[in-house]
C-alpha cells in the first residue's frame, strides 16, 4: 500500500506515450494523467486514455484521466520569417487588420477584436509568459502602438496577456466545445476549464459537459488576475466548480511572481474550505525537463505545496515533452513523502468554529475529529457513492487513511485525485445488511492495512444507493464479530 497522501498529476505527450514509459511513471506514483487538448489530434488522446487505462488495470492501480481544454489564450498571429528579435526601446504594433501571416519587424496581426477597446495608453502587454514586455502608448482604432520595455525574441503564436489582467475572451471556444464532447466519448474523470472568468463560465461548461453525457467533474483553472482580485471572485469561481487548479503560468504573468506565493496559499485554503479540490500547477520541476535531479528550490516549491495542504501537485512539461519523466515522478512522490512528514500536517483547526451545512457532511467531518484524536484508529472506510463523503474528509488535516469503498468504476478513478484517499471495490447492496461492516473491515484486513486490535471508522447511510446519504459513523474494533 502506498504511504503518499498528496497526488501526482503528470502531462502526458509524446515523451509519456510508449507503454514502457507510461507503466514506469504508473508504478513510480502517477495517480492522474491530464491530457493537454492544447495539443495533439483527438486519435493520440483516445490510444494514451486506452494505455493508462489498461497499464493501471494490469497493476491493480486506479489512474483518473483529466482533460485540459485549451481555452482562448489570446495570441499573436505569425510573422513572415517565423521570429524577430526585439530591443529596448523599439516601436511595435499590434494590429487586428493586418494579414495573418505577414508580421515584420513592426507589427504583428492578432486575432483578438476587442483588444483596441480593453487595453489603454499605460497599460503593460506581456508576451510569451512574460519573457518581453511593451507598453502601450497610443492606440487607433485597429492597432495598439506600444515600445519595447524588455526585449528579446518573438515568434509566431506567442501568448499576450495584461498586466492585471482584464483581456476578456469568453471562457469556452468552438475547439473546446468539441473537446468537451471528446472527453464525453472517453468517459475522462475530470475537464479543466482554462482562463474562467466567473461562475458562469463554468456553469456554461457544466451544461456542455451534462449536454454531452460526461460526468467528468469540473476544474476551474484559476489564472486570471480577475479570478483573484477579491475573496467574492474567487469563492464564487471555486463554488461553480468541482475544484480547482492553481494555473501558476498565466496567474503568475498577470499578477506578478512576487504575489503569486501568497495567493497559491490562498486559493488552496478556499478551495479546502468550499469542500473543493484544489491542484498545484506549473513549472514544479521545470529544470528536470533537462536533468535527472530537481533544483533545491523546485523540491521547497513541492513541498510548500504540500504543507499547503494541496491535494495533488502537476507535471507540464517535465512529463510531456522532458527527457526525465519518470525521474520527475519519482522526485515528485520522495518530496510529497517527506513533506508529509512535518508535524503541521497532522493536526487541523479545519473549519473550527463555521457551522456546517449537510448531514453528510457533518458526519464525515465528526468521523475525521473522531480519528485524529482517537490513536487506536488505523484507518476510515467510507461506503461513498459519487466520492463527496471522502472528498470532504479529506478536506481535513490528517494522517489517518480514507478509503472511499465504492462499487463504480467511476468513483473509483475519481478519488484517485483527493489527498489522503484511496479506493477499494466495495458494493454494499450486494451483501446483506448484516454483513457489510464485517466484510468491509475484513477488505482491509486481507490487505494488511489494518492488524486485529486496531479501531476502524466506517460511515454509511441508511440505504446502500444514492448520493449525499451518509448519516452514520460506526466505530469498530478489527476482530470483534461486527454486524
Ligand atoms: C454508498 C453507501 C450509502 C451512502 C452513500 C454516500 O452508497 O452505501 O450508505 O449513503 O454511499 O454516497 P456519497 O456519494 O454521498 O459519498
Ligand atoms: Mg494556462
Amino acid at each position: 500500500m502506498i504511504s503518499r497522501r498528496t497526488k501526482i498529476v503528470a502531462t502526458l505527450g509524446p515523451a509519456s506515450s510508449s507503454p514502457e514509459v507510461l507503466e514506469k511513471m504508473i508504478v513510480a506514483g502517477l495517480d492522474v494523467a491530464r491530457l493537454n487538448f492544447s495539443h495533439g489530434a483527438p486519435d493520440e488522446h483516445r490510444a494514451r486514455a486506452q494505455l493508462v487505462r489498461d497499464i493501471a488495470a494490469k497493476h491493480g492501480r486506479f489512474v483518473a484521466l483529466l482533460g485540459d481544454l485549451q481555452g482562448p489564450k489570446i495570441r499573436i498571429a505569425k510573422f513572415t520569417n517565423k521570429r524577430i528579435e526585439l530591443a529596448e526601446g523599439d516601436s511595435f504594433r499590434f494590429s487586428v487588420t493586418h494579414p495573418r501571416d505577414a508580421g515584420t519587424q513592426e507589427v504583428v496581426g492578432i486575432d483578438y477584436p476587442d483588444l483596441v477597446k480593453d487595453c489603454s495608453v499605460g497599460d503593460e502587454l506581456l508576451l510569451d509568459d512574460g519573457r518581453v514586455v511593451m507598453r502601450v502608448d497610443s492606440a487607433t482604432a485597429d492597432e495598439l502602438h506600444c515600445t519595447v520595455l524588455i526585449g528579446g525574441p518573438l515568434s509566431d503564436n506567442k501568448g499576450i496577456n495584461r498586466r492585471g489582467g482584464g483581456l476578456t475572451a469568453p471562457a469556452l471556444t468552438a475547439k473546446d466545445k468539441a473537446d468537451i464532447k471528446l472527453a464525453a466519448e472517453m468517459d475522462l474523470d475530470y475537464l479543466a476549464v482554462s482562463f474562467p472568468r466567473d461562475a458562469a463560465d463554468m456553469e456554461l461548461a457544466r451544461r456542455l459537459r451534462d449536454e454531452a453525457g460526461s460526468s467528468a467533474w469540473l476544474i476551474a483553472k484559476i489564472e486570471r488576475a480577475e479570478a483573484v482580485a477579491d475573496d467574492e471572485a474567487l469563492d464564487g469561481l471555486i463554488r461553480a466548480s468541482d475544484g480547482v487548479m492553481v494555473a501558476r503560468g498565466d496567474l503568475g504573468v498577470e499578477i506578478g511572481d512576487a504575489e503569486l506565493v501568497g495567493i497559491q496559499k490562498k486559493i488552496i485554503l478556499h478551495a479546502r474550505r468550499n469542500n473543493k479540490i484544489v491542484i498545484t500547477a506549473t513549472q514544479m520541476m521545470e529544470s528536470m525537463i533537462q536533468n535527472p535531479m530537481p533544483t533545491r528550490a523546485e523540491v521547497s516549491d513541492v513541498a510548500n505545496a504540500v504543507l499547503d495542504y494541496t491535494d495533488a501537485v502537476m507535471l507540464s512539461a517535465e512529463s510531456a515533452a522532458g527527457e526525465y519523466p519518470i525521474e520527475a515522478i519519482k522526485a515528485m512522490a520522495r518530496v510529497c513523502v517527506g513533506a508529509e512528514k512535518h508535524p503541521t500536517s497532522i493536526k487541523s483547526g479545519h473549519r473550527l468554529g463555521q457551522s456546517f451545512e449537510r448531514s453528510d457532511e457533518s458526519t464525515a467531518l465528526a468521523a475525521m475529529y473522531t480519528a485524529n484524536h482517537f490513536p487506536g484508529v488505523k484507518a476510515i472506510i467510507s461506503l461513498t457513492e459519487s466520492g463527496y463523503t471522502p472528498l470532504i474528509m479529506s478536506r481535513i488535516r490528517s494522517s489517518v487513511p480514507i478509503f472511499a469503498f465504492s462499487p463504480h468504476r467511476e468513483t473509483q478513478a475519481r478519488v484517485a485525485m483527493f489527498r489522503g484517499v484511496q479506493t477499494i471495490p466495495f458494493d454494499p447492496a450486494a451483501l446483506p445488511a448484516d454483513k457489510v461492516s464485517q466484510s468491509a473491515v475484513d477488505e482491509l484486513l486481507k490487505r494488511n492495512i489494518v492488524n486485529v486490535g486496531d479501531w476502524v471508522i466506517l460511515t454509511k447511510g441508511d440505504t446502500y444507493h444514492g448520493t449525499g446519504g451518509t448519516n452514520t459513523m460506526k466505530i469498530l474494533r478489527v476482530g470483534d464479530s461486527l454486524s
